[in-house]
């Protein structure tokens, strides 16, 4: 997969590539990730990409030009017509683990980072395919969102993951919420690690954890357990558990 970004803030990109999984990613050529400074694509003396916005208000919106043609730059580069094209902004459709497994589906990529108050409202409608928001708070600009798009996408890639990895990862997308993991040592500062899992017990383990996903999800993300088809065991496990609670 190859992935182009645009910004005007490459090096706030050093850290994700310097990143274990992105890194060996890249080495091993399973991804290309291109980043392009949207000033260099400005022809003024001063380079300036924003401007004030019609109509007037505060702050500054990024002008359309230099966008348009840094991603026309890349597209005539690959000779394609069309490349998902996605704007980071915090008016887009909030991303998740089904999106970024649809945009793992891609040869190519172009993600844009829109900065200051906002980005001129025609690259959104005719430059791009798909606008995306992480979470519902405002960030002070597209970079951080990009970065969490890219490695979302990029361990989702075929080979990016140990298989090992990739077995966690089946079983928890858009699923239940993680149980809890101990390590060594059994006993620390007199916390001590649950006995069911020194037990050796398999069956009573698994109940264990599947019991602690069903709880947790239960209390902090309600909003999963809708999404998930609970089965007679399941309910009997929340239920046992609530009772004790209560
Ligand atoms: Cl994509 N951009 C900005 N500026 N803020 C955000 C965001 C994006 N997603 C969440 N907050």
């Amino acid at each position: 997969m190859r992935i182009d970004i645009l910004t005007l803030f490459p090096q706030m990109f050093d850290g994700l590539l310097n990143c274990s999984i992105i890194a060996r990613a890249r080495e091993r050529g399973l991804v290309d990730i291109r980043f392009h400074d949207i000033r260099a694509h400005t022809h003024d003396k001063h380079r300036v990409v924003d401007d004030y916005p019609y109509g007037g208000g505060a702050g500054m919106v990024l002008k359309p030009e230099p966008i348009f043609e840094a991603v026309e730059a890349i597209k005539a580069e690959l000779g394609l017509s069309t490349v998902p094209t996605i704007l980071l902004s915090p008016q887009g459709r909030l991303f998740d683990q089904i999106i970024a497994k649809d945009l793992a589906e891609y040869e190519h990529l172009i993600l844009i980072c829109g900065h200051y108050e906002g980005v001129d409202e025609r690259v959104a409608e005719y430059l791009t395919n798909d606008e995306i928001s992480i979470g519902d708070y405002l960030l002070s600009g597209g970079e951080i969102a990009a970065m969490v798009v890219t490695d979302c996408v990029v361990r989702l890639l075929p080979g990016v993951l140990g298989s090992e990895e990739s077995l966690v990862e089946e079983s928890h997308i858009g699923g239940l919420l993680e149980y809890p993991q101990y390590t060594r040592p059994e006993v620390y500062r007199d916390l001590a690690v649950p006995s069911v899992l020194l037990s050796g017990d398999h069956g009573e383990i698994a109940r264990w954890r599947r019991q602690q996903s069903l709880l947790r999800t239960a209390k902090r993300r309600p909003d999963l357990l809708d999404k998930v088809v609970l089965s007679t065991e399941d309910r009997k496990l929340l239920s046992k558990a609530s009772e004790i609670k209560s």
